[in-house]
């Protein structure tokens, strides 16, 4: 069943029970009403009865007996039958004095017993006889009473008046209720189907919002935001699908950004290893073809031998990469003297430097230890040295030394080239090289010598950091953290 269905069906059952027992309720206080009012008089009429024709008379010898003014009595009677109310008046339970032939009720044992005790009984429905004919059904109606003892002075039971009304006269102000509340409930219900379905409206179109949405978002659109009101649960639901979506279309860039990566990967890496195959090739078929001249040969060979190991160069260095990314190289960490090993890193490189026309400076404490790999820690120091020596030509490479917070820092500063904001995004990218004119330069570097560094970096649980600006310079920053 459709939930539209289902909500109209909860609200109109909510609707009219409460409807149901409003009425039945208000059905049931109006006849309790009805009877006590009408009780109330009767009891009323009993009592004037018993005031205007009723005597008590104390004989000289002490007796008590009572009289009935009947002339009286026959006039209140004549006024009350027009009221359809009957009165009558017995001197024991089944003895009546008054009338002859009018409605007689029936007094039980225990109501008589009751009467004696002084209690006025009122009685919701008795069936009595009109007249002595008791053997004709007709002469049987259905009476509302109340029975009203009197008493002599010696708290004697002397008489007892009967007032009543007839139930079917009261039956019809009964109808009218049933009927008057009938139209009422049968108009609220027809109101309450209506509201039910404006409700259920509400709801099912809330919620057919969000049906919409999912499927957009199935269909690959990550860009539906639902309203949030901040008022209830469907609308905590939309915040909810809203966070969703926003996560989701995140993921899914970042799927289409390694997609593409990967594409750029491959793309870089067949690139990179075609440009020495090809010169290799080249060069082997003009060796095939004789078409080297004698004295070219050697040069020839020492190229294909330069683009061979080049060519080992990129294939290690990707297997370093990946192997560092996937952690299948073990570190073998201890704690050693950063300064000497600085020292040898710009030992070593000093010939290229001065072939760029830069210095190499060594600034810090003459011992500062660093927890880390020595090779590993070499190899970083070297690569970040040896760019900043690619990029900075009559200039000067500075590599400063000192103690963090519980660390080492290390920072490598040159007065090179220097980056922009989005080359500085990008150079830990594999094969990225931010100055594409110095690609396949002589010293013919890959792109890959930063992706080993920050790959080594995170191995040791350290960081590195650049600031750079065009023209200006760069300066790597290395945080070692010290073993805990
Ligand atoms: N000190 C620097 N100054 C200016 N640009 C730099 C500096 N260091 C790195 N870069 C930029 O970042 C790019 C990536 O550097 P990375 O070391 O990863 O590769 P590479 O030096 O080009 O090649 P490889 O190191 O694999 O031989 C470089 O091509 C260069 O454009
Ligand atoms: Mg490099």
């Amino acid at each position: 069943m459709k939930l539209i269905y289902q909500q109209m069906i909860a609200f109109f059952v909510v609707i009219t029970t409460l409807l149901l027992i409003l009425g039945i309720s208000f059905f049931h206080l109006t006849t309790t009403m009805i009877y006590e009012n009408t009780w109330v008089q009767l009891e009323g009429y009993a009592y004037s009865l018993k005031t205007q024709s009723m005597t008590i008379e104390t004989n000289p010898n002490g007796k008590q007996t009572f009289t009935l003014d009947i002339g009286k009595l026959q006039t209140s009677e004549l006024l009350l039958r027009n009221q359809q109310v009957h009165f009558t008046i017995y001197t024991t339970r089944k003895r009546v004095m008054y009338p002859d032939q009018g409605y007689q009720s029936i007094i039980s044992n225990r109501d008589w017993k009751k009467l004696e005790k002084g209690e006025i009984l009122r009685r919701k429905s008795d069936l009595g006889w009109r007249g002595a004919d008791k053997q004709n059904v007709q002469n049987q109606q259905r009476m509302t009473d109340i029975l009203a003892p009197c008493f002599d002075e010696n708290g004697q039971l002397i008489a007892v008046i009967s007032v009543g009304a007839k139930v079917s006269s009261l039956q019809e102000s009964f109808t009218k209720i049933q009927r008057n509340l009938g139209y009422v409930l049968l108009f609220s219900a027809l109101l309450g189907a209506l509201i039910s379905y404006f409700l259920a409206h509400y709801i099912t179109k809330r919620i057919s919002k969000l049906r919409n949405a999912a499927r957009a978002v199935a269909s690959g659109d990550f860009d539906v935001n639902l309203v949030d009101h901040k008022r209830d649960e469907l609308d905590d639901l939309a915040k909810d699908f809203n966070q969703m979506t926003s996560s989701l279309k995140q993921s899914n860039e970042e799927i289409k950004r390694q997609e593409q990566k990967r594409r750029q990967f491959m793309a870089d890496a067949a690139h990179e290893m075609r440009t020495p195959l090809t010169t290799i090739n080249g060069l082997l078929e003009g060796l095939a073809y004789d078409a080297i001249p004698e004295e070219s040969k050697e040069k020839s060979i020492e190229l294909m031998r330069n683009e061979t190991r080049r060519l080992i160069r990129l294939v290690n260095e990707n297997l370093d990469y990946e192997k560092i990314r996937s952690g299948q190289i073990e570190l073998k960490k201890t704690t050693f003297d950063a300064m000497q090993a600085i020292h040898n890193v710009a030992a070593q490189l000093k010939k290229k430097a001065q072939g760029a026309g830069d210095g190499i400076e060594v600034v810090g404490p003459t011992k500062l230890n660093v927890f880390a790999d020595y090779d590993r820690f070499v190899q970083i120091i070297f690569n970040i040295t040896q760019n900043a020596i690619q990029f900075t030509e009559n200039g000067v490479i500075r590599i400063s030394a000192e103690r963090g917070y519980n660390s080492s820092i290390l920072r490598v500063a040159d007065n090179g080239i220097g980056m922009n904001e989005e080359q500085l995004k990008n150079i830990w990218e594999r094969y990225y090289k931010a100055d594409i004119s110095r690609k396949n330069t002589k010293y013919g570097e890959s792109g890959l010598g930063l992706s080993i560094v920050q790959q080594l970096m995170e191995q040791h649980n350290g960081k590195v950091e650049v600031t750079s600006k065009p023209g200006e310079g760069s300066t790597f920053t290395l945080i070692f953290p010290d073993e805990k």
